[in-house]
Parts: C-alpha cells; structure tokens; sequence
C-alpha cells in the first residue's frame, strides 16, 4: 500500500476517482465479510442499481428518515428510561448508547412489527451483532470464517433475521430499504439468503460506525461540562425559536430545520469524530497511469497498486489543529458560522476532516449519521443531567480496527442520569 501523508496533495488523489476506485477493494472484502456472491458479471446492472438506491438517504429523501429516526429514538427513550420521580441511575455509557442507537437506527430502516412497535428479540439481535462486529477486522484482513469460532453461526442468525419474508411484514421501513429489496428481486440468481446477506452489510453500514460515534459524542460533551451546558442552551433557544418552551413532560420532535441550526452541537460532533475516527480511504489503481502531487511533483502509479489516505494523520497534525488531542467543542465555528478554513505550511486545506471517506463514494449515510447523533444527543441534554462517574481513568480508543472507521473505546465508562427539573 502507498499511503499518501501530505494533506495538500489529497485532492490530486480524490480527483482521480476513475483511475484510482473504492470498489474493487470493497467489492473483495464485503462479500466474504457479509456473506453475498461478488457483485460480478453474474449480476448485470446490480452494482449501479445499488449505487443509485444511496440517493435515498440524502436529499429530500433525508427528511423522512430523520423523522422516522426522531420518532424511534423517542419511543425507545420513553419506555426504557424516561421514569417521573427517578433519582439518579447509574449505567455504562457505550452499553447505554449501543442498546437506543441500535435499536432506533434498526427500526427507521428496517421498519417495525406494527405501527409504533417494537421488534421482540431486539437484545439478542444486538448481541449478536456485536459479536460479530468484533470479528469485523479479521474478516476484512480475510481470515477465513470457519477459523473464527462460532462467528458463521451468528453471522446466519443475523441473516435469518432479515430474510425478505421477514422484512415484508414490517411497516415504516425506509424508502432506502424497500427500494433495495425491489430491485433484488429482480435479480433471480440472488437467493433469499443472499438478499438478507445484501440486508446486514447495510446494517452494519448504518449501525457499526455510528453507534460508537455516538459514544464518542455523549462521552466528550459529558467530560466537558462546560462545553455540555452551552450545547444544551443552544438547544433551548433553537426551540424557544420556533415557540416551543420545552418543559420536560412532552415528546420533543426537533425537525432537519432545527437540527441544522445546532452550531454549537454539530461542531462538538465534528471534533469527537476527528478525535476517534479512524478510517482509511483505500484505492486500487485501475491502469498504469502518471499521478500528479502538485505543480512540480508526479508520480508512476502500476494498474492493480493500493493507494491509501490515512486522514487520521492530518486530524491529529499539531500544524492544523493546535493542540491536537484535547477536545475542543468549538474548534469547527467562527463567528457563530461553521469554520471552514483550516491551513497546512500556510495553505488553505481542501479536506481537513474526513471521517467519511472522499470523492464519489464518500458514505452516502453522512448526512443521515449526524442527524441520528445529533437527535440522539438533543434528547439526552433536554431530558437529563448527565455526569460521569467519580473515580474512573480518561477513556482511551481501542486501536484493533484502525482504518476501519469509528475506533472503539478500550473499555467502557460509568455515568449518572436523571430526569432534568426544567
Ligand atoms: C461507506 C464512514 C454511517 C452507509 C463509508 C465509508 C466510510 C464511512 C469511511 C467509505 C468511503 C470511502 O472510502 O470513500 C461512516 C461513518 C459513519 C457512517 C464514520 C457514522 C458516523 C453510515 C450510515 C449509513 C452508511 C448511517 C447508512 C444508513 C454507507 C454505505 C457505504 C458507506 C452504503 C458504501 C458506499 C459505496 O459503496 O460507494 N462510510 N459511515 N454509513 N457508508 Fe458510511
């Protein structure tokens, strides 16, 4: 693999999409990962068709989805956890994450048993794919599955859950999910299993890097008190802004509007995933072809070679963000705007944050991603104080999937919550 270090000479890589493309690493690795037949010439059309249902996550498709999302989140968080008269409860922070955002993020996809429903089974589905989340790296790095215990067994169990006579039974199932399921069926050398198989590589898509950005989120607001209470005063004014006085007892349902007006939230996000995200951009070279670096500088690169974006490196260079390894709520705003302008050696830099890879195949679910945080954050601000627990050592990343997205913590962390008295 030729990793390519200097940021300034990103754009010169991600401008070379046709030359230097995603999928033929994706397209070796999914398929074994998740358990589908390649998308090959066996297959005609299937790899566009699938590429164009990502449309239906962004755009106005987004507006749905994150009403939908809304919705879950609030259902989940009014039956499991928002009890009148409560002191404080004690629980683990990723643990608490992991158990709403899998299970709001399933539903808004997926759909549920019944209007307003929740699917039976949803701890041990969660459980399960846990377990297989963390064989995840040596599935990428293509370690056979019969060497990894009992990792195909669970991984079937997974499919089993989504087999399309399953998933035709739910209602409120995304407008992205229902389209895929048409368009497989249009193809009569898929199997049933093989549309599940198809079914989980979206769902860890959708759930394995956003759950623990999600922890990553709560766990620096929380560690920063200060930074919390400007967060949770912003979410009071944007909706004191459009009339509601939020008192504590009602469902809140913050539209896409609202959600983009939280500055102050967003950055926050932005920095907690330039802190933990670790995902590589990697690229197969198509043909030979002469790379230019810059005005000056090019460089042979042979059909078939890796080239690689660590953007890790650039997140974490004291160059372009001071300081480098504190959390800064408000490191991506200016002058109550987004900051854009972020230099390296003086220049102005095209790409400084790249949690979601680059170019065409940039993660379609980005803007879905941070709206689920986003939401998710919003709901625990209004309705709880949140603490950490006394006692307990900084939380640390776990690097066992570095390049492979949202990096893990080493071990979980204890909170507080409490219904807010507003
Ligand atoms: C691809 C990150 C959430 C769906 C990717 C890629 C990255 C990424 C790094 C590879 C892009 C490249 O190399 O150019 C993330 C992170 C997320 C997140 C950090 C959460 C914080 C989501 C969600 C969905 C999703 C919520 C769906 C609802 C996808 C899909 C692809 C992808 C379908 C493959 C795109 C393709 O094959 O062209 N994501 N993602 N992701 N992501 Fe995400």
């Amino acid at each position: 693999m030729t990793f390519i270090l200097d940021p300034l000479v990103y754009p010169n890589v991600i401008k070379q999409s046709r030359q230097l493309d995603f999928h033929e690493f994706s397209n070796k690795v999914s398929p074994v990962t998740f358990g589908y037949p390649p998308v090959d010439h066996r297959f005609p059309g299937l790899k566009e068709d699938i590429s164009r249902t990502f449309k239906l996550l962004q755009g106005d498709s987004l507006t749905p989805l994150t009403e939908s999302m809304m919705g879950n989140l609030m259902m989940v968080l009014r039956q499991d956890h928002l009890e009148e008269g409560g002191g404080w409860r004690s629980c683990s922070m990723f643990q608490f994450c992991y158990a709403i955002m899998f299970e709001a993020t399933f539903l808004t996809m997926y759909g549920g048993p019944a209007p307003g429903q929740r699917h039976s089974g949803m701890d041990q589905l969660r459980e399960n794919f846990i377990k297989f989340d963390n064989m995840f790296p040596l599935l990428i790095a293509q370690i056979p599955i019969w060497l990894l215990g009992r990792t195909s067994a669970n991984r079937e169990m997974l499919l089993n859950y989504l087999l399309p006579k399953k998933l035709s039974h739910w209602t409120n199932t995304s407008q992205f999910i229902k389209r895929r399921s048409e368009l497989f069926d249009r193809y009569d050398s898929l199997r049933d299993i093989d549309k599940a198989a198809h079914h989980f590589a979206v769902l860890w898509a959708s759930a394995g890097n956003t759950t623990p950005a999600t922890f990553w989120a709560m766990y620096y607001l929380v560690s920063h008190p200060e930074a919390l209470q400007v967060v949770r005063q912003e979410l009071h004014d944007v909706l004191k802004l459009s009339g509601v006085e939020f008192s504590g007892s009602e469902d809140v349902a913050l539209s896409r509007e609202q959600l983009d007006r939280l500055l102050c939230l967003e950055s926050s996000i932005n920095e907690s995933l330039r802190l933990c995200s670790s995902s590589m951009n990697i690229r197969v070279a198509q043909e030979d072809f002469s790379l230019r670096l810059d005005a000056e500088r090019s460089v042979d690169v042979r059909k078939g070679d890796v080239v690689t974006l660590y953007p890790k490196r650039m997140h974490l260079d004291p160059d372009i963000y001071p300081d480098p390894e504190t959390f800064r709520f408000d490191r991506y705003m200016q002058d109550g705007a987004e900051k854009t302008d972020f230099y390296k050696d003086g220049q102005k830099l095209k790409y400084y944050l790249m949690p979601f890879g680059s170019g065409s195949t940039m993660c379609p679910g980005r803007y879905f991603a941070l709206n689920e945080i986003k939401q998710f954050l919003s709901l625990l601000l209004l309705y709880f104080d949140l603490e950490l627990e006394e006692g307990q050592a900084r939380a640390t990343l776990d690097p066992g999937r570095a390049g492979l997205g949202i990096l893990l913590p080493a071990a979980d962390v204890r909170f507080r919550y409490r219904m807010r008295r507003v």
